[in-house]
């Protein structure tokens, strides 16, 4: 029997069957994804990680990996062809190392949350080049797993660029461990990084080695209200030209900005000075050894189209306007539960593709509601939907090909730091050829060959073999849903 099994390798504690209990484990945090597990396994080792995953393999029940459940495209619940699977949650695997302080590097337990490695790291004079609203639920394995992006990616690039090692177990229960920490060790193939950004579908995440970086001594931010898109985006430019200490230059407009504000009951950023629902408003952070503030005054004085600017040096006042941003998420699923795409699209198109995003989709779904933000510096844009009808599940398919299909068009990302997980399954086609989801249903197919991990996450069900057999067989057009 699974359960027995599973009870036998963790203790009854530790194995989750009771409905009320698992639910937490079976939904997703906006409430979109939703499935049933026949059990969720809570292991404290890596040991019994893999003593799960043999287990499994044996009862050929698969597998849904979950750390903090943040992901926000259903990856970690067992919806979908992964109905009936065991969630093996990795919350329990909570131990930090000590900092490496000589070679910049800690390793953390895959649940260990992103708020605490950071306060691990700070402690040792260091900070995590990752960071995001979700950092006191997500964990370092699922921001690995999901090769996560944030408000610092302008900077130090995605997850995948602070992951020095990982260590892994396979669907056969083996472990993988690379955790050297040495910066040049360049003997084949870096595995570490092609189970980052792989969505639990290649191995289960135990451990994570993270390249530290500095802690700045001084640091500013300012909220700038921008006269328009194309202004915004002209700001990315002299900014990032003009001011080596920029950290973030993130996205918000007005209406986004009232709304967190009537959900936390916050005042408005400039009082008395109310800009139009589509003004584009910049929140961009610059540190350093010294105050940036000058550097960064300097550069918003000479540029066209900033329309009013609230700056902030102390760490309050810094958190205060980063609210305005962060709170985007909360403010949104608290309307309902929203239809969630996350795209990149070439910032010389960007002001192209919001205008007619505001035209498409009231076109398409006339009750919609829609909410834009993200990561300019990076050319990544939240496209949030309310107000649809969540019974009528082709209508919220008919917008979202709308959507991706006009961000694909542009020569965009379908995916831009959110990943596929199975939100984004029937679209993988618009953003990856024929040949490379052939390469990537070979990988899969090779390390899990029975479908173990995280059924219907990145590889469409059925695409098994060789890439050669798989090209061969591919259709030219995007895979349909599972
Ligand atoms: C954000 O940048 O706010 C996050 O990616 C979360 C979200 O898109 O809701
Ligand atoms: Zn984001």
């Amino acid at each position: 029997m699974l359960i027995t099994d599973l009870v036998g390798a963790l203790g009854a504690a530790h194995v989750l069957t009771d409905p009320d209990v698992t639910v937490s484990y079976e939904t997703d945090w906006t409430g979109a994804f939703r499935g049933r597990a026949v059990a969720v396994a809570r292991p404290a080792t890596t040991d019994q990680v893999a003593a799960v995953l043999r287990i499994c393999a044996r009862h050929g029940v698969p597998v849904v990996p979950q750390g903090g459940n943040t992901g926000l495209v259903g990856g970690s619940v067992p919806a979908g062809a992964a109905a009936g699977a065991v969630v093996l949650s990795l919350r329990r695997l909570t131990a930090i190392e000590p900092v490496d302080a000589a070679a910049g590097l800690v390793t953390a337990g895959a649940g260990a949350t992103l708020a605490d490695v950071q306060a691990h790291a700070r402690a040792a004079g260091y900070g995590v080049g990752v960071d995001f609203a979700a950092r006191d639920s997500a964990t370092v394995g699922g921001i690995a797993a999901a090769n996560a992006g944030g408000e610092r990616v302008l900077r130090h690039g995605m997850t995948r660029g602070q992951v020095a090692g990982l260590e892994v177990v396979l669907a056969d229960g083996s472990v993988l461990r690379r955790l050297s920490g040495l910066p040049k060790d360049n003997v084949g193939y870096d595995l570490p990084s092609l189970f980052v950004g792989s969505e639990g579908t290649l191995g289960v995440i135990t451990k994570v080695q993270l390249r530290l970086v500095g802690l700045p001594a001084a640091r500013t931010a300012a909220l700038l209200a921008v006269a328009d898109l194309p202004a915004a985006v002209g700001l990315v430019a002299t900014l990032r030209a003009t001011v080596a200490s920029l950290d973030a230059v993130e996205l918000v407009f007005g209406d986004g900005v009232d709304l967190v504000c009537a959900h936390q009951g916050r005042p408005a950023p400039f009082p008395g000075r109310p800009f139009p629902a589509d003004s584009p408003y910049l929140l961009v952070e610059c540190v350093g050894p010294t105050d940036p503030t000058g550097d960064l005054a300097a550069a918003v004085e000479t540029a066209t189209g900033v329309l009013d600017a609230v700056v902030a040096t102390t760490a309050t006042d810094r958190e205060r306007l980063w609210a305005y941003r962060e709170g985007h998420t909360a403010a949104v699923n608290a309307l309902d539960v929203p239809l969630k795409l996350d795209v990149a699209v070439p910032l010389a198109r960007m002001s192209a593709f919001v205008d007619d995003l505001r035209a498409l989709v009231p076109a398409v779904a006339p009750s919609a509601r829609l909410h834009l933000w993200g990561h300019l510096a990076e050319a990544n844009l939240h496209v949030n939907v309310t107000g649809l009808d969540r019974a009528d599940a082709s209508g919220r398919e008919e917008l979202t090909t709308a959507i991706l299909t006009r961000a694909a068009a542009d020569g965009g990302s379908i995916g831009a730091e959110h990943g596929v997980g199975r939100a984004k399954m029937a679209w993988v086609g618009l953003s990856r050829s024929p040949a490379e989801l052939a390469v990537l249903a070979a990988v899969k197919h090779a390390l899990d060959p029975t479908g173990l991990l995280n059924p219907g996450v990145l590889v469409p069900p059925g695409l098994t073999g060789s890439h050669r057999q798989l090209l061969a067989t591919s259709p030219q057009a995007p895979p349909s849903a599972p």
